[in-house]
């Protein structure tokens, strides 16, 4: 049977294939320290475990649920936004649970993407923006970010270009995978940009409370401004729930609605312990997150001794789950550099080109592995070999 020709557009998740072997090599004896992939390893509040156990004797657990997800977890949405990113959002309209905010981007694409529509995205960025745009049959233009402009787009320079046709506008702050964030004035440009241009701006937003003093949302200052935009969040990152499926999209009702449209012809509600669970995550106290970001601060720490080991440059300024490190001088390549680490040192790093072609010259250290582990990368890289 011949395969539909969107997937011709596509090719497998660089991690899907690459894991593959890692775990081969792994089978295969080697000692590999996984610095490769963002899903975090720490377990979730204690309270978030016992909402789902709780919810299990509820009656009606295992039906279908609502689409739109039940009230509670759309209030406690809501107030997670009014507490973190001082945004008021009806929870009735203005707030839409999602399985994580990945489900997020197909579902705002086939929304509001037409075939031959154009789609800005970030290179270096998260891949799914460009594999979802390719999939519905819409034109990925991609913007290039660099070190010099802080990883933000250069927007004098995208306004000189044929924008025709572009209806959306990807953007992603705290960045992935520079850790970049974006200053208040920044976005306010940007989404002055996006008006001008009758473009819809979307932040993708799943990082905002790792090592970050300042989540920022991009919906407030919309709000602020009455432009149109929406904004992806997850609870994947922040409450250590990468594998519960659990984000959300917020922005004005008519688009909200538009998106719920492509959604509930797609999925029949969310398991309703992982609601009440989310609920119970969305209202952890601040205490809880702070203790969090200290342990990846340690780590981001050991990180930058193995960078710095390395001879990798990077910037300490970043935010995120991530650091992300130029390659030594005389390294050929992000893809051959990361090879070389995992083929002599068994560590493996995401090179840069996995973001786009822009990411080339640096590689991705994760902050997902145990302090102690990173230190032996440290030791394993000074004693020059595993
Ligand atoms: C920038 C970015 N957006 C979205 C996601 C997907 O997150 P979720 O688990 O909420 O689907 C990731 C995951 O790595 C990411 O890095």
């Amino acid at each position: 049977m011949n395969t539909a020709k969107r997937l011709q557009q596509v090719e497998e998740y660089y991690f899907s294939k690459k894991l593959r072997e890692v775990r081969q090599l792994q089978a295969d004896g080697k000692p590999i320290i996984n610095l490769g992939i963002g899903s975090p390893d720490l377990a979730p509040h204690p309270k978030v475990l016992m909402a789902l156990q709780d919810a299990l004797g509820h009656q009606g657990v295992h039906q279908y649920q609502s689409y739109q997800g039940i009230p509670a977890l759309r209030e406690a949405m809501s107030g997670f936004y009014k507490s973190f990113y001082q945004v008021e959002l009806n929870p009735q309209s203005e707030v839409l649970p999602l399985m994580g905010s990945k489900e997020g981007i197909m579902h705002i694409s086939l929304a509001f993407l037409n075939p031959g529509d154009r789609v800005l995205l970030p290179d270096p960025g998260y891949p799914t923006y460009a594999s979802v745009s390719r999939m519905v049959e819409a034109e990925a233009l991609t913007y290039s970010l660099s070190a010099e402009n802080n990883w933000f787009p250069d927007l004098d320079a995208l306004e000189q270009e044929d924008l025709r046709g572009v209806k959306l506008m990807w953007i992603n702050y705290p960045h992935m995978p520079s850790g970049a964030k974006a200053e208040p004035d920044q976005l306010k440009a940007l989404l002055n940009f996006c008006k001008r241009n009758e473009i819809l701006p979307i932040n993708d937003n799943p990082y905002g409370l790792i090592l970050n003093d300042e989540p920022l949302s991009l919906m407030r200052l919309a709000m602020e401004m009455q432009v149109s935009a929406l904004e992806l969040n997850s609870l994947s990152k922040s409450f250590n729930m990468a594998g519960w499926r659990v984000g959300m999209l917020v922005g004005s009702a008519d688009l909200i609605q538009a998106v719920l449209k492509v959604k509930s012809n797609m999925d029949s509600g969310m398991f309703y312990g992982i609601q009440q669970a989310a609920v119970a995550a969305l209202q952890t106290d601040k205490q809880w997150l702070s203790e969090l970001n200290s342990t990846y601060a340690k780590r981001r720490d050991a990180v930058w001794t193995l960078a710095e080991q390395l001879q990798c440059e990077f910037s300490e300024k970043s935010s995120g789950l991530f650091v992300w490190a130029q390659l030594p001088k005389g390294a050929k390549n992000s893809e051959a550099y990361s090879d070389e680490l995992l083929y002599e040192h068994s560590l493996f790093v995401a090179p840069g080109t996995v973001f786009g072609p822009s990411g080339e010259g640096f590689i991705r250290f994760s902050l997902c592995v145990e302090e102690a582990r990173i230190q032996e990368a440290v030791q394993r890289v000074k004693a020059g070999g595993s």
